[in-house]
């Protein structure tokens, strides 16, 4: 009965219309749990013109997007993504030891799923769930899962997670089966802290009375190798920036040219977080839709945030948040940590 008396109007209004209609494809079903897309595209156009300009970090993801994302993975700079692997494949032992077995395994923002595979084969996941606001990761994921363990049974939910996520009553179809939450890649640090702390609760409630959260969190370090990461010498993580702006072209029908304005990543030791902007090079006037705005030289649309725990205070936040208790593990400079909760 979690699920009736947690769950609120909207959530059980979403859940009545999603039930119906799920998408049934090769194997696995996906459900789509998006927003009416009208109003994301409102308040994406009254970022861009407001005073101070901003996009929504969730629109950096379309194919090019996410092709460059990956290219970031990989780049040397970008330490993010083979630290978080290392302590993945150093402790996944230890980590194992900690997790429910038969478990229901809810990938959160799954991308190509590829994180996830380890962790199914090695536990003996029940149910694999697909999570992510772009269906053709979804699809992407859910491919190679349903190819790779033919007897677990795969699922998806387009949703934006960001904005509302409940999933309670597709977990409680097996009861029995406590669900792990996997979020890697230190995203939670996209948030705003007020924001990051809200996603943190919304989490435990979807994963009460037992289920866990397994998730990598990027630490304080040097400013140096923060911005370093932030700004590849290839220029990957530039052009990812840029192409935003083809995103909101396409959105809502606008003219920047992506050429007129530069990369920016700098870190901000009070706030402890990257900020990354695009800055305009020129005086211009941009076309938003049926509006236009102008941007001055050197001002600048800002883009992203990627905020920097220590481990005490992700600690601190996953006990405000409700998790009864957790364990860290991080890589031997302390650069990056995994952290487990129980709800
Ligand atoms: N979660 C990633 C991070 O904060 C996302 C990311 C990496 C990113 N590089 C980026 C987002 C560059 C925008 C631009 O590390």
């Amino acid at each position: 009965m979690l699920q009736e008396s947690d769950g609120t109007a909207a959530q059980r209004a979403s859940r009545e219309m999603a039930w119906p209609t799920p998408v049934a494809r090769g194997g696995y079903r996906v459900l789509s749990r998006i927003a009416d897309g009208s109003e994301e595209l409102l308040r994406l156009k009254d970022g861009l013109l407001a005073s101070k300009a901003r996009i929504d970090s969730k629109y950096f993801y379309d194919a090019t997007g996410c092709a460059l994302f990956n290219a970031i993975c990989t780049q040397p700079e970008y330490y993010l993504t083979r630290t978080e692997a290392r302590i993945f494949s150093r402790y996944r032992a230890e980590i194992l030891w900690h997790l429910p077995m038969g478990a229901q395994w809810v990938d959160l923002g799954c991308g190509d799923g590829l994180k996830s595979q380890p962790w199914i084969s090695a536990m003996g996941a029940r149910r694999y769930l697909a999570v992510d606001i772009a269906p053709e990761a979804i699809d992407n994921a859910l491919r190679q899962m349903v190819a790779l363990f033919p007897a677990m049974e795969c699922a998806g939910v387009v949703c934006d997670f960001s904005q509302s996520l409940s999933i309670y009553d597709i977990l409680g179809e097996q009861p029995e089966s406590a669900p792990v939450m996997f979020y890697p890649g230190s995203s939670l640090g996209n948030f705003t802290p007020p924001h990051a702390f809200a996603l943190l609760k919304t989490f435990r409630k979807n994963l009460a009375p037992h289920g866990c959260l397994l998730i990598g969190v990027d630490l304080v370090k040097d400013a140096r190798v923060l911005e370093a990461a932030y700004d590849d010498a290839q220029g990957i993580t530039a052009a990812f920036n840029r192409n935003v702006l083809g995103v909101v072209n396409r959105l809502l029908d606008a003219d920047f040219d992506p050429k007129k304005f530069q990369h920016d990543a700098r870190f901000d030791p009070r706030a402890a977080r990257i900020e990354m902007r695009l800055i305009s090079t020129v005086d211009q006037r941009v076309r938003i839709g049926a509006e236009s705005r102008r941007f001055d030289k050197g001002e600048s649309i800002h883009t992203e945030y990627s905020h920097k725990y220590t481990v005490e205070g992700f600690g601190r936040l996953l006990l405000k948040a409700g998790f009864a208790r957790h364990r860290v593990w991080t890589d031997p400079a302390g650069w990056f940590g995994v952290f487990l909760a129980s709800a």
